[in-house]
């Protein structure tokens, strides 16, 4: 299942963050921006328990989050990601996966993998702003299932219909949200329109 988050705030950013003028600086600012909207969706059945509060006034009925929350941001370019989701659920843990792509194969390849012990049985966010052939995604979401994950959301900036189609063919009770799904992938696998190369826009770097 993927879910587009469509809300025009979103979508408004979403057209300063692709556009190839904006520097690193605004890049970053935006990715937080971004991701705060997205997750505030993607979080929104996670499980909560009744409690009861005192108020200056009376009693009242609330809910708080009951579940381990786990984020873990693919690295490099699911970094751009943390700050927003942060500062949606401050208490969250982090979990590092570090995946690049192969530039001739275009196969994630895995050099770095670091969780927390409450990943077994918790509610685990991947972030990652470009989710394209999938691969990476699907990686990244193997290892949280190998150490015991109990559920798992995928939240990108932008996403395209190869990449939606890999990770539902293969993990179909893992869902995404997106900011945009786009048209399809190019000939060296970059979304099309997309934002370009994240990890490179994110931190300033290039090719
Ligand atoms: C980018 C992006 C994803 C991956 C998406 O990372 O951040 O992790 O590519 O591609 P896929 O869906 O086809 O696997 P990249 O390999 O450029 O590494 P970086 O984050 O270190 O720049
Ligand atoms: N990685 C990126 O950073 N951008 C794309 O369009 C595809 C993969």
């Amino acid at each position: 299942m993927a879910e587009l988050v469509d809300h025009p705030c979103v979508q408004h950013k979403l057209a300063i963050i692709r556009d190839v003028d904006t520097g690193h600086k605004r890049f970053r600012e935006l990715a937080t921006e971004i991701t705060k909207f997205i997750c505030y969706e993607a979080l929104k059945n996670i499980r909560t328990r009744e409690v009861v509060v005192q108020t200056p006034v009376a009693e009242a009925s609330c809910r708080k989050l009951d579940t381990d929350l786990v984020v873990v941001p693919i690295l490099r370019a699911g970094v751009g990601m943390l700050e927003g989701i942060l500062e949606l659920v401050p208490t969250a843990r982090v979990g590092f996966v570090g995946l690049y792509r192969d530039e001739e194969s275009k196969q994630p390849v895995t050099y770095y993998e670091r969780f927390p012990s409450q990943i077994k049985g918790g509610t685990c966010i991947i972030i990652d702003p470009m989710l394209a052939t999938g691969g990476s995604t699907v990686a990244a979401i193997e290892k949280l299932k190998e150490n015991g994950a109990g559920s798992i959301v995928v939240v990108c900036i932008v996403t395209c219909p190869e990449g939606i189609a890999l990770v539902e063919a293969e993990h179909p009770d893992v869902p995404i949200y997106a900011a945009a799904i786009d048209e399809k992938l190019d000939d060296r696998k970059y979304i099309v329109p997309g934002l370009g190369d994240a990890g490179d826009r994110l931190f300033g770097t290039s090719h």
